[in-house]
């Protein structure tokens, strides 16, 4: 049997016409998928404007051309973020788009999720607070030029740590946005670990090892002092690599010690640590993520917490992507 086309959905608004690399496109119509445009032609700002008029928000690329659009889009994020041409909120929005594409990859099946739809939501929310609050978005800028992949990740655990404050708990928008400020920086200290240290594929020696592991305590006191962030996001930086049988550090605390918010944003930022690797590439199943959790991490997260999330990432059709 032939092998099936695997589409990856990229956001128009993402996409600057002209250099935007040259890969084919393809457009969803009545559920199937339609070559828009093929590689060897640009794709033009009357092509955006088209699409766009029809209301068009997705257009899709091969999943074998990916990779060519993630060193594009990490390119490109770099150079605005760094230039002074845009302002806070033309950053945080820019981010938004560029994280849009990666919150994707944290749904079995993007194209039947609700779910999806519910994370951009909240996600964007997320994106316009903190467009506005430029402790926040200096931050994240920092930790985006310090380590990419660090930035994308970031993005991953902070949608998926929203999305299960909003499936499990009814919290008021503020401190669902405090946890999303909080899941969003949540590995900002890493930005004092060493480039060889956060990229190399191979094993982590104790040394390293200890180095990196630093990262809760050493993020947590240079957001303390130099920035307004809340205690909620504070304590989500410092304490998400806690764990309920007081296994886990900085300060090896206790399940009813450690605040929910810290709980959520650690199973988020294991589950996605296991499903994707440093180059975004999917590692493993979800349902298979989940249960490793369970059963080979035994007493580390809250079975009920466990529950919500399987809820979320495993849908009944396992045809990831394949469409
Ligand atoms: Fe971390």
């Amino acid at each position: 049997m032939e092998a099936k086309e695997i589409y990856v959905p990229i956001t128009l608004e993402s996409i600057e016409p002209v250099v935007f690399p040259d890969v084919a496109l393809y457009i969803k119509t009545g559920g199937n998928y339609v070559l828009y445009k093929n590689n060897g032609r640009d794709f033009s700002a009357h092509d955006h404007e088209r699409l766009s008029k029809n209301g068009v928000e997705f257009v899709f690329v091969s999943k074998d051309d990916m990779d060519v659009i993630t060193s594009h889009m990490e390119a490109s994020a770099e150079r605005m973020l760094k230039g002074d041409i845009l302002n806070s909120r033309a950053k945080g929005k820019m981010i938004y788009q560029t994280s849009i594409n990666f919150v994707n990859d944290i749904f079995n099946n993007p194209d039947k999720s609700s779910d999806l739809e519910r994370t951009k939501r909240l996600i964007e929310n997320l994106m316009l607070y903190l467009s506005d609050s430029p402790d926040a978005i200096n931050s994240l800028e920092t930790v985006m030029s310090h380590n990419y992949y660090t930035f994308v990740h970031s993005l991953q655990v902070a949608s998926l740590t929203l999305l299960i404050h909003s499936e499990a708990y009814a919290l008021p928008r503020d401190e669902m946005l405090d946890v999303g400020t909080g899941a969003i920086l949540h590995d900002f200290g890493k930005i004092f670990v060493p480039q060889e240290i956060l990229n190399k594929s191979g094993k982590l020696n104790e040394a390293e090892i200890e180095t990196l592991k630093r990262h809760p305590e050493d993020g947590y006191v240079f957001l303390e002092k130099k920035t307004v962030l809340s205690p909620v996001a504070l304590s989500i930086v410092r304490l998400h690599h806690e764990r309920c049988d007081g296994s886990g550090y900085p300060l090896g605390l206790g399940a009813t010690e450690i605040p929910r918010s810290a709980q959520i944003t650690g199973i988020a930022d294991v589950y996605c640590t296991l499903t994707n690797d440093n180059h975004g590439n999917k590692t493993m199943p979800p349902h298979i993520a989940v249960q490793l959790m369970r059963n080979q991490m035994k007493n580390l997260f809250s079975p009920a917490l466990l529950d919500t999330l399987e809820k979320l990432v495993c849908t009944e059709d396992v045809q990831q992507f394949i469409l």
